[in-house]
């Protein structure tokens, strides 16, 4: 994969926009009650950060890490490494993740969530590559519908590099 310095895909300008949209959206259908945010790290911290500053509804936040079997990256079997510290049974959950790509993270984490009995569960996806699902996922809130290549920026990474720039670049000549 080229190591090129990327091409801005989404400006900081039009992100700020859109996540000002979603936390309106999130915040009038949450209205009146409290959220519990769910962030899966890493690549969600960015994202997560500006989303609830620009709620209006009360939230309290926690994390979930998750890694693939080796060996098994595609076949959908996910563990977690670092586990929620809040338990949510009864809780309002929005879970929070950088992108949707097979689906298979978040089907499998969704189905895991569920077990524990939230009064509710919700997901925002920050983006979107509706064209590489294995398995049928629906984000019940997305940022950005986006083609099939290789993002980083705002949270997202190549090689753990890149997570710190402001805008959603591609990597030159890269689908994912
Ligand atoms: P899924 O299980 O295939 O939907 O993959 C979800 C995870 O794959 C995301 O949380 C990202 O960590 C990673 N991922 C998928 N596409 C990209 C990309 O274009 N850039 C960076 N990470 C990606």
């Amino acid at each position: 994969m080229a190591e090129d310095a990327p091409d801005i895909l989404l400006t900081k300008e039009r992100i700020a926009q859109r996540v000002a949209e979603l936390a309106a959206q999130i915040s009038a259908e949450h209205r009146g009650g409290e959220l519990l945010v769910v962030g899966v790290l890493n690549g969600a911290f960015v994202f997560m950060a500006d989303l609830i500053r620009a709620l209006t509804v009360p939230c309290s936040v926690d994390f979930v890490r998750l890694a693939s079997y080796s060996g098994c990256e595609s076949c959908g079997q996910v563990r977690i490494t670092k586990d929620l510290e809040t338990p949510v049974a009864g809780r309002d959950l929005l879970v929070v993740e950088d992108i949707v790509d097979t689906g298979l993270t978040l089907s499998w984490l969704v189905e895991a969530l569920r077990v524990r009995q939230p009064a509710s569960l919700k997901v925002c996806a920050f983006l979107d590559k509706k064209e590489r699902r294995k398995v049928p996922f629906e984000a019940d809130y997305v940022g950005f519908a986006i083609p099939d290549r290789f993002i980083v920026g705002y949270g997202l990474d190549y090689n753990e590099r890149y997570r710190y720039l402001p805008d959603v670049c591609v990597l030159r000549d890269t689908a994912s």
